[in-house]
């Protein structure tokens, strides 16, 4: 079963609580959270107190997508803000195995991201640890850009790895340009949680979009 993840992103920041009220009973299963710090990528969103003040108004599953360069400091205050799943970019951190552990020990699930140009051979040592793969199908920053149709190739190939390592709780997640179109080729190629900002909030109908990308 594929989940959908509307990214706040592309929400109105001017009433946050009723744009994710709104995607909830469209029919959304998770809330895709952009942190972003200006340094990793060129872009600045929120942090930690938009998370936390959020947790309270809905019963999405919280799963944040640090763009950060440091994604260590931001793990006991994620935890403690209702997160579930907790992603990092793997070009962030020069000891992956360790931040992993402490995610898991602050009880939320690890996930790890790859850039369009990192290959999904930066997590043969770590396959069998991971939660949750995040495959990057833009150049991480912002919303509304067009699918880098590689994404699909990486797919299948995280889908491989995880097999190879006998880890079959894994997500495969896509984040960037997906609409109906891309989301069906990512569903074929092996994605199990979809990540779509524009193409869910700039939608007329967010319910009809949430179905199509699901499938
Ligand atoms: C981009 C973010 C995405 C973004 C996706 O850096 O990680 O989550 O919101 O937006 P769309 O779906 O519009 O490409
Ligand atoms: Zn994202």
């Amino acid at each position: 079963m594929v989940r959908v993840a509307p990214s706040m992103l592309s929400a109105d920041f001017a009433k946050l609580a009723e744009e994710i009220k709104d995607i909830e009973n469209c029919g959304a299963e998770v809330l895709h959270i952009d942190i972003m710090d200006g340094h990793f990528v060129p872009n600045l969103s929120f942090g930690v107190p938009i998370v936390k003040a959020l947790r309270p108004h809905t019963k999405l599953v919280f799963d944040v997508h640090l763009m950060v360069t440091n994604p260590d400091m931001y793990v006991e205050e994620l935890a403690k803000a209702g997160t579930t799943y907790f992603t990092f970019h793997i070009e962030t951190v020069p000891h992956a195995h360790r931040l992993i552990q402490e995610i898991k020990k602050h009880g939320m699930k690890a996930g790890v991201s790859l850039n369009p140009s990192t290959p999904v051979s930066a997590l043969e040592d770590i396959a069998s640890d991971l939660d949750l793969i995040l495959i990057m199908s833009v150049n991480p920053g912002f919303g509304g850009q067009s699918f880098i149709s590689q994404a699909v190739n990486k797919i299948a190939k995280a889908k491989a790895l995880l097999a190879s390592v006998g880890n079959n709780t894994c997500e495969i997640e896509v984040d960037g340009g997906i609409n109906a179109d891309t989301a069906k080729v990512c569903r074929e190629a092996g994605a199990t949680l979809l990540v779509a900002g524009s193409a869910v909030f700039g939608a007329e109908d967010r319910k009809a979009m949430i179905t199509a990308i699901r499938g």
